[in-house]
């Protein structure tokens, strides 16, 4: 049977999350576009249906408001006709000095990329086993995979999506549920622009390709590129914290 093509995009007005949703439009997604900046969002839909004549519809959401995420994966089925996957890929990266006065930003940066996303995959989660099919879709990062100086709330977000994406996976093994998870590198968005290094960017679009191909194919996990990042992921449990010290 051919796997259904409607899905929840969350962090759609910018970035990742827009360009993503033209490359799923482009290879026929029907998409519901979720984020707080609905006038961004309303022009994305507006520019899918006239270029790719998919169904876009528009949905407010905070992500830290956790009642409204599970709401969202309701109003996205209705909307959609069904929901067959969501992409947990909303996120901030607020960085600073561990105890240098930024605990509000810690706990923000938590707040929105782990407990926000995990609010949106559980309720999608839900409903996937109830109707027996489903794909849940995170964007993490290669900054999860050890953590970074001055980047920790950031790196620790992110370990802790990738976490909760292993044990989902290992859960939901032979229950016709898929998951993908994405860890991208540097790629150039609003997000990572004040950066005075990014190492191996890539342009948005190149980005967002790659990512649209992992889901469609629903690979279950994929550094983004995958040179040298899948490398790099790899090694970065290992190297000596006096290497990580000087990133
Ligand atoms: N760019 C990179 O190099 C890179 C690398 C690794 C991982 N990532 C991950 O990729 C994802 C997308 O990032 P990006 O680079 O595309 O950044 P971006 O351009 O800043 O976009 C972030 C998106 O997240 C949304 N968002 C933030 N807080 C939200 C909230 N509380 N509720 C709902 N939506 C929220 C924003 O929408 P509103 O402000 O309109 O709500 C926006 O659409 C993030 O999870 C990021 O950690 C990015």
């Amino acid at each position: 049977m051919a796997q259904g093509k409607r899905y929840l995009l969350t962090g759609a007005s910018s970035g990742i999350g827009a360009a993503l949703a033209r490359e799923l439009a482009s290879k026929g997604y029907d998409v519901a576009l979720a984020a707080r900046r609905t006038d961004s969002l309303h022009l994305l839909a507006a520019e899918l249906q006239a270029r790719f004549g998919r169904k876009a519809i528009v949905l407010p959401l905070d992500i830290t408001d956790y009642d409204a995420c599970h709401d969202a994966i309701g109003l996205a089925a209705n909307a959609l006709g069904g929901l067959d996957g969501v992409i947990a890929n909303a996120g901030i990266a607020l960085t600073g000095k561990a105890g240098g006065g930024h605990f509000k930003r810690v706990r923000l940066t938590l707040e929105t990329n782990l407990i926000g996303s995990i609010a949106c995959l559980d309720a999608a989660c839900a409903l996937f086993r109830q109707q027996g099919h489903g794909h849940l879709v995170a964007i993490a990062s290669v900054a999860g995979k050890r953590g970074l100086p001055h980047s920790a709330g950031y790196s620790a977000s992110k370990a802790g999506l990738i976490s909760y994406m292993e044990a989902t996976r290992a859960e939901l093994l032979g229950k016709n549920i898929d998951t993908t998870l994405l860890l991208p590198g540097f790629i150039d968005t609003p997000l990572n622009r004040d950066m005075s290094k990014r190492p191996f960017l890539i342009d948005v679009e190149r980005g967002a390709a790659l990512l649209a191909k992992h889901i469609d194919k629903r690979h279950s996990s994929a550094y983004v590129p995958s040179w040298p990042w899948a490398i790099i992921g790899r090694l970065l449990p290992f190297l000596p914290t006096s290497m990580i010290a000087k990133f």
